[in-house]
């Protein structure tokens, strides 16, 4: 910028009237000119008064922004004798490897790195929508049924009472009533064995597995998971550099096989009060197989109850952490799905004697907060909402789970399978092999109705079932046959050979 002055460029750039605040155009027109090396190092700048007089602008404004570009390391005025622009080539860096050629340019730039390989699968398979509501989005409770009444009050209440205490950050393992308050539920509902000290408060089932997983495993440790299971515990595995090997699932749950069980993993993440996706009930002489398997093999098991309170039938198997005599079994759970998702608050129960260490763990990892939330939470279980809030929303789902069911025969009689119905929040209508589940839900997302195709739930390729998992606890009863009869008009676009009506082509 040697035979066209400072000022001409800035002439040409500077948008007075229109282009913001001259302070802040002048700033950023300099510094990126020092930036780009359009001003050089070692250039003076003009003097505060010859530069507001050719730029017609307060001579203050000029001072400031450059006061501002010293103060920032652009520019110093150390000698008192004028403002200079400072050296920031990259070879002044300590120990840059961008060193200048000897011709004074600099060396090609590195290409930027992208996403590391375990980022990129996180986001290859990310499973997470911006839908989630409507019918038959699956996983989500009738949050217009939340007792909204009772919680305001209790809130209310905490924040003129207690908040002040309640501001800062949390304590090692969460707020000590609302740990009481869930050892107590859990040991009386689920039949988990803990004190309060076991009990870490995390902000869900997430956080529990993506902290168990740093503490118990190295990176390259080899993760059993369920085939199908939950993408969500599937990536956090796998995005922490841990190794998943998907183990198929039979009518009792996980059935791994010989040749899989002479390679014990680290851990195994069941769902046996509920399968998820496809909802079986891991029997007791599973889960007792599984408890000795992996107290000879040394490995941690976590149990991930993520929705065993909605149990339509037989009372639910307690948990397998009740039957864990061995402190190997972190049980993980969440009000995710009996309150709402929104909450963010879940729990791991700890082996007693790794208790402290998985407290000081969450604390120092995610530094958690939220203790008046916790506060009206303890509260709210104290009085006993929550039992009354599942009680008359268990049956309400009841209701609208059979109103799905009776669409769902009414329109394919016996030929397409439900499973998965008797538990949960959601069932999966099974379709057959040659049905591209993935593109049914593409279209009936299209058309306004959310489903997830059962096929996403794989990891092994070539192995995935087809089907819909289909969400009916948030879709009140008069919502279900017209949304089901337009799911059902995509369906049979797939399902060749089928009459609209379900009736087979070739019996007409
Ligand atoms: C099997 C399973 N585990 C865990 C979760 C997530 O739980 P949270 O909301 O407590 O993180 C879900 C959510 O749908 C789930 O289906």
């Amino acid at each position: 910028m040697s035979s066209f002055t400072l000022a001409d460029w800035l002439l040409q750039r500077l948008d007075i009237g229109a282009g913001g605040p001259v302070y802040r155009q002048l700033y950023q027109l300099i510094s990126r000119a020092i930036l780009d090396g359009h001003l050089e190092a070692g250039t003076r700048l003009p003097s505060s008064r010859i530069l507001a007089g050719d730029l017609a602008i307060a001579r203050n404004t000029v001072i400031q922004v450059y006061e501002q570009l010293v103060i920032e390391g652009y520019a110093n005025a150390a000698s008192g004798r004028g403002t200079y622009v400072e050296d920031l080539s990259p070879d002044r860096i300590e120990g840059s490897s961008d060193k200048r050629r000897g011709d004074g340019q600099a060396s090609a730039p590195c290409p930027r790195s992208g996403l590391s390989p375990r980022g990129q699968d996180l986001i290859d398979h990310v499973g997470f929508s911006n839908r989630q509501m409507g019918a038959f989005m699956p996983g989500i409770p009738d949050v217009a049924e939340f007792p909204f009444k009772a919680w305001l009050r209790i809130q209310n209440k905490q924040w003129r009472h207690g908040a002040a205490q309640l501001m800062s950050y949390a304590p090692a393992g969460g707020y000590e009533p609302l740990r009481h308050a869930v050892s107590e539920y859990l040991g009386s509902v689920r039949s988990v064995n803990s004190t309060a000290r076991q009990v870490v408060i995390t902000t869900g089932i997430h956080q529990a597995v993506d902290v168990a997983t740093r503490l118990l495993c190295q990176i390259g440790d080899v993760v059993w998971i369920e085939e199908p299971s939950y993408w969500g515990v599937r990536n956090l595995v796998l995005s922490s550099g841990l190794k998943a090997v998907p183990i198929s699932v039979d009518q009792e749950g996980m059935c791994p096989t010989a040749q899989e069980l002479a390679s014990p993993p680290k851990l195994i993440v069941v769902t046996p009060s509920h399968q998820y996706p496809l909802g079986m009930v891991m029997s007791l002489a599973r889960r007792r197989m599984l408890l000795e398997y992996a107290r000879q093999n040394g490995c941690w098991i976590i149990e991930d109850d993520y929705d065993s309170e909605f149990r339509f039938g037989r009372r639910p198997l307690p948990s397998l952490q009740g039957l864990d005599d061995a402190g190997l079994v972190f049980y993980a759970g969440s009000f995710s799905k009996t309150l709402f998702p929104g909450l963010r608050v879940g729990f791991l129960v700890v082996p007693d004697d790794l208790a402290m260490a998985f407290a000081g763990a969450v604390a120092e990892l995610y530094r958690e907060g939220q203790l008046i939330t916790q506060s009206v939470l303890a509260e709210f279980l104290r009085e006993g909402h929550l039992t009354s809030h599942i009680r008359r929303v268990r049956n309400l789902y009841a209701e609208r789970r059979l109103g799905l069911i009776a669409a769902i025969t009414r329109r394919y009689g016996d030929r397409l399978d439900i499973v998965g119905e008797h538990a949960g929040l959601h069932l999966v209508l099974a379709l057959p092999d040659r049905v591209d589940d993935r593109r049914v839900t593409r279209e009936a997302i299209e058309q306004g109705v959310v489903v997830r195709p059962l096929s996403n739930y794989y990891m092994k390729p070539g192995g995935e079932k087809k089907g819909l998992l289909m969400g009916y606890a948030a879709v009140p009863m008069p919502e279900i046959d017209p949304a089901f009869d337009v799911l059902a008009g995509v369906i049979d676009t797939q399902l060749d050979g089928w009459h609209p009506q379900g009736v087979p082509l070739q019996n007409s």
